[in-house]
């Protein structure tokens, strides 16, 4: 993986603009602000692929990036508090629940969890869609180098026991930091191994 096989298709407003289910996809959901684009572009080696700011609410359709002709990875518009006006906030919100629950390619949902702040409320919504939705998901904690080792390690073990009670989640948590670059060769090796 992956730079120079990586290219912005497309973003989406409602589901009648998503592409053709025609190849498996990945996607990367979590609380606005978690580091999800900023993700991406430390996975591919594309600095500006998708787009990044500290303004929750920066992503606001879902993004396609294909990855060669095999797989289709998604960035997508966060949820829990976003800065941009309600009634824009409540549409997005609305497309991204009905992607994660009807989307018959998504292979597998990464769910980002800041690695200072553990799983919240507004998470365990969206591992429940999931396991209703029987996508499989794995959780990928951002932003490792905001952490003390003590504090990761209290964080670390609060989310493999919510992970427990989700039947659709993957075990193994991924930590991350895509300032310094952890865990994203792991990432990479993971997201390579989804057929
Ligand atoms: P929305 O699109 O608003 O849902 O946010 P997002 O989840 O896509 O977050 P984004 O990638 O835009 O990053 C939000 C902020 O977190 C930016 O200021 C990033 O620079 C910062 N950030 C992301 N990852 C890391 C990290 O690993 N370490 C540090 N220190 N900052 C990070
Ligand atoms: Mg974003």
């Amino acid at each position: 993986l992956f730079a120079g096989e990586v290219d912005f298709l497309k973003g989406v407003v409602a589901m009648d603009g998503l592409p053709p289910a025609d190849r498996p996809e990945i996607c990367f959901a979590g609380r606005s602000n978690v580091g999800k684009s900023t993700l991406i572009n430390a996975l591919t080696g594309r600095k500006a692929l998708a787009r990044a700011s500290n303004t929750p609410g920066r992503t606001q359709e879902i993004n396609y990036f294909t990855l060669g002709e095999s797989h289709y990875l998604v960035d997508l518009p966060g949820y829990g508090y976003a800065n941009a006006p309600l009634d824009k906030v409540r549409g997005w919100q609305q497309l991204l629940k009905q992607y994660l629950s009807g989307r018959p390619t998504l292979r597998r949902a990464f769910v980002l969890i800041d690695a200072r702040h553990g799983v919240k409320e507004v998470d365990e919504e969206i591992l429940a869609l999931l396991d209703s939705s029987a996508v499989t998901f794995q959780c990928v904690l951002t932003k490792a180098d905001k952490v003390k080792l003590k504090d990761r390690e209290r964080v670390m073990a609060q989310v493999r026991d919510r992970l427990s009670k989700h039947p659709a989640a993957f075990p193994e948590i991924v930590l991350t930091s895509s300032e310094k670059g952890d865990g994203i060769g792991e990432l990479r090796g993971i997201i390579a191994g989804i057929g």
